[in-house]
């Protein structure tokens, strides 16, 4: 257990850079472990997650060194070159590892068992397995530890019923491995990373619309460089920090612009947020992702409605958002957030018992189409109070910004989950209070 007191900051001001995001690191790492030759990562984010898939990469027999603070470097053999592990797998808590490695090895032509950590052996794998199961994977059972026996595939045309790219991305991963040609269609775009290196990886992958084709059965060639530009989830953060702490002004530097991952640079716009893009679509040719600095100035907010169609490119940003809407004047409607429940700790919970101490006003309710909807009535001010983290990195760092915006004193119970995607936040975020 870690707590932590926090005070209320008068101003941010100042600069950060950010760790690389989280998301394409782990999408680098994967695809340099199956393509020949050696690929060195820049700007590798040390975090939890991320370390879980370097040792569980190094398990599947992968040479994976670190050469600088911040940059490795991956050798491997090839498309089929993973080894049987020693032993069963163990992925910690990191949900994108795991659903990842279900689509990778129930390709492999080996048997292993996935296990995980106390909350991530709770979470939804069916929407991974199901899928995998139609291409002819052997995956049992539906919560780790899960056995996947690895088999000869097929490729599938898949329509995903919910907006996941961890579940597009498993499927694709698979997919390298077919004969023929594996479809994947989104009804909802979600976050499109491993399109990208896989395209950086000269894999056989279209992109027309919302249908995404990929064919398998060859080789990737590695770019041998990969350059992570950093989280925009992380980035968020800074963002409402910077928004709702009077005074401040802040610049969150080489921040990943991809599209699919910018539903709350727009949203805190449209509450009214001075947030402006600096070097926009300065391109990373060696990661196919844009990226470019970002200015923020405090701002006086407006509740806004975010709709469904919004919530894929901000789903991971809800909670910080949940908190700029509690200072906001008026009322915020998010509307389509049911996979809030299913995230690290259930964000919906979290979130409305934390702010609800603060002195903020929430409703949670179901619409006519049987969907949850939340509703804040920003009031403008919050209260110090003591808050819990549940666990959840993500509800650790929207409680230590809402308690530097606070009136007051204010504990957290236990702030070391936040190392599962950010261990240098607090430190970062304390740099910033003048
Ligand atoms: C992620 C996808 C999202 C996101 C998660 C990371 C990824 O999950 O919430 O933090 O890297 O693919 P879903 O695929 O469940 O939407």
């Amino acid at each position: 257990m870690k707590p932590l007191n926090i005070l209320p900051a008068l101003k941010l001001k100042g600069a950060v850079i950010l760790p690389g995001d989280k998301s394409i690191a782990h999408r680098a790492v994967f695809l340099s472990a199956i393509s020949c030759g050696k690929t060195i990562l820049y700007n590798f984010p040390f975090n939890d997650d991320c370390l879980a898939t370097l040792d569980i990469f190094r398990e599947l027999g992968v040479k994976i060194s670190k050469i600088k603070p911040q940059r490795i470097i991956i050798s491997s053999k090839g498309l089929n070159s993973l080894k049987p592990p020693k032993r069963d797998l163990f992925i910690k808590e990191s949900g994108t590892t795991f659903r990842l490695l279900l689509g990778l090895l129930a390709a492999q032509k080996f048997t292993v068992t996935l296990k995980a950590g106390r909350a991530l052996s709770l979470r939804p794998m069916l929407r991974v397995i199901n899928p995998l199961k139609q291409m002819g994977a052997d995956i049992t059972p539906e919560y780790p530890p899960i056995t996947i026996k690895g088999a000869q595939l097929k490729g599938i045309d898949y329509k995903l019923p919910v907006a996941s790219a961890q579940v597009k991305s498993a499927i694709l991963l698979a997919g390298l491995y077919t004969k023929k040609r594996t479809r994947v269609i989104e009804l909802q775009k979600s976050r499109d990373h491993t399109e990208r290196m896989l395209k950086l990886f000269k894999a056989g992958i279209k992109i027309s619309g919302n249908t995404i084709t990929l064919k398998g059965g060859s080789e990737l060639k590695t770019p041998r460089r990969i350059d992570i530009p950093g989280d925009i989830s992380s980035a968020a953060f800074f963002m409402v920090a910077a928004t709702i702490i009077p005074r401040s002004e802040v610049v969150i530097k080489n921040v990943n612009l991809n599209q699919s991952r910018l539903g709350a640079v727009y949203a805190l716009a449209r509450m009214g947020g001075c947030i402006k893009i600096l070097k926009a679509n300065r391109y990373i040719p060696r990661a196919q992702e844009p990226s470019g600095d970002i200015l923020v100035r405090a701002s006086r907010l407006k509740g806004i409605r975010i709709g469904k169609k919004e919530i894929p490119s901000l789903i991971d940003e809800l909670p910080i958002i949940m908190v700029a809407a509690s200072l906001a004047k008026g009322k915020t409607v998010l509307s389509g957030i049911g996979e809030l429940r299913v995230k690290e700790t259930d964000r919906i919970a979290s979130m409305t018992e934390n702010l609800r101490k603060m002195g903020v006003s929430i409703k949670v309710t179901k619409t006519r189409s049987n969907s949850e909807e939340i509703i804040i009535y920003g009031r403008g001010e919050l209260n110090g109070a003591s808050l819990k983290s549940f666990g959840d990195h993500r509800s650790a760092m929207s409680m230590v910004v809402a308690a530097f915006a606070a009136k007051g004193k204010s504990r957290i119970d236990d702030v070391s989950c936040i190392n599962k995607s950010f261990p240098d936040f607090v430190d970062n975020l304390y740099s910033l209070r003048k």
